[in-house]
């Protein structure tokens, strides 16, 4: 979005789309871009909430100051840490020399190495409030939602949540910024890919948080990435509550690591079995080429995962073994998994399969298939069974 919006009374929407980073983090594609939020409350204080990548500071800077129009900046409110939401904080307050810093006991000792600020700096405690004027900002803290200092800023007055990474998601501003302004696919993808990646290991922490803010009378749900939710802010909070209890649809995704197709056949066989099985959703993802943030998006969604790797020096294919990893990471849970693997000269994919489904404790659906070199008949018929099995533990 190319300027300043108005977003509640004496609010204002000062953030950036960013279409040049290509992955978020170094790891996740932006294929629509992202948006790192901002906010400028100018009551009787005026109040900054988070801010924006460091290489956006002019395009920040302008809104800021056409906000401000004169007027100095008091306060800036610091609800994490994470470069994306605070790279531009040196800058700003040299702008603002007199800029007082609003932040946890856990925000202190990061604003120091990242940015070597210990002056000025207002260390607020859970729950803790700040009367700016016509407005009283609320802070709460949210461990882990997504850093150890994360909090999030209630302002009593318009009864928004500036809520941070938390309910955010990928894709920068095309006209419209709020969830009425736009179709639910168009966000609730990009909010599910930003919460399978960033958000989804501490789940658990997610339900700590929503528990904790549940009391709040919110009418709207403004995070730092993503739509800002002012229509039904239930729909969001019933997506997150679901997402972080790990409720999932009637679904299967098939991820498979094969060199020369052979692995590939199996999965093919696999899904012809959850088709006849009944499920229509299905994925079918080659764990080496598509973007791991939608096959981790669709594991989030569906209860069903079925992971099929040929071996590669011994050990499982190297792209299956990263979703692996990153999937251990995440600890899903509540879901039924079904494993396969080939072989040539030597033995390892199905043996990491197992290790792998042993550390995630996920129910298992069989049978195993294992397959010398290419899929006779007799083991496709076993992968079509193994998909029909899963069909019917998802449905
Ligand atoms: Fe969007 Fe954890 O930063």
């Amino acid at each position: 979005m190319y300027k300043t919006l108005s977003v509640a009374k004496d609010t204002w929407w000062v953030g950036v789309n960013d279409y040049e980073t290509d992955l978020f983090e170094s790891l996740w594609p932006l294929p629509q871009g992202v948006a790192y939020n901002a906010y400028v409350i100018s009551a009787g204080k005026t109040v900054a909430v988070d801010t924006v990548k460091g290489s956006r500071f002019d395009d920040y800077i302008d809104k800021v100051l056409s906000v401000l129009d004169g007027r100095p900046l008091d306060y800036l409110v610091v609800n994490h840490m994470e470069p994306d939401h605070s790279g531009v904080i040196s800058c700003l307050k040299r702008t603002y020399p007199d800029l007082q810093l609003i932040g946890n006991a856990k925000t202190v000792p990061l604003l120091k190495e990242y940015h070597g600020i210990v002056e000025g700096v207002i260390q607020v405690k859970d729950g803790e409030n700040l009367d700016i004027g016509g407005h009283l900002l609320t802070f709460y803290t949210i461990p882990m939602v997504h850093w150890p200092e994360s909090m999030v800023t209630f302002d009593g007055t318009t009864r928004t949540l500036f809520s941070n990474d938390a309910f955010g998601g990928y894709g920068a501003h095309e006209g419209g910024i709020f969830d009425d302004e736009k179709p639910r696919e168009r966000w609730e993808g990009e909010m599910l890919r930003y919460y399978s990646t960033i958000v989804a290991r501490y789940s658990g922490m997610v339900q700590t948080a929503l528990k904790k803010l549940s009391g709040l009378d919110i009418a709207n749900i403004y995070p730092a990435h993503g739509t800002l939710f002012r229509h039904d802010i239930r729909q969001v909070i019933e997506l997150y509550d679901r997402w972080s209890k790990q409720e999932t649809e009637s679904g299967v995704v098939v991820a498979y690591g094969s060199m020369y197709g052979n692995t590939r056949r199996m999965a093919e066989a696999v899904c012809r079995g959850v088709a006849e099985g009944g499920v229509k959703n299905l994925r079918l993802y080659d764990a080496a080429r598509a973007d791991t943030s939608l096959i981790l998006s669709d594991i989030w969604r569906y209860k069903g995962l079925v992971l099929l790797g040929c071996t590669y020096n011994t050990l499982l294919f190297p792209a299956l073994d990263a979703l692996c990893t990153k999937l251990v990471n995440r600890m899903p849970k509540k879901r039924v998994l079904g494993i396969g693997g080939s072989y040539s000269w030597s033995k390892g994919a199905l043996d990491a399969l197992r290790a792998f489904a042993d550390t995630v404790k996920l129910e298992k659906i069989g049978p195993e298939v294992e397959v010398f070199a290419a899929p006779t008949e007799a083991d496709l018929e076993q992968c079509v069974e193994l998909g029909r099995n899963m069909a019917k533990a998802v449905l």
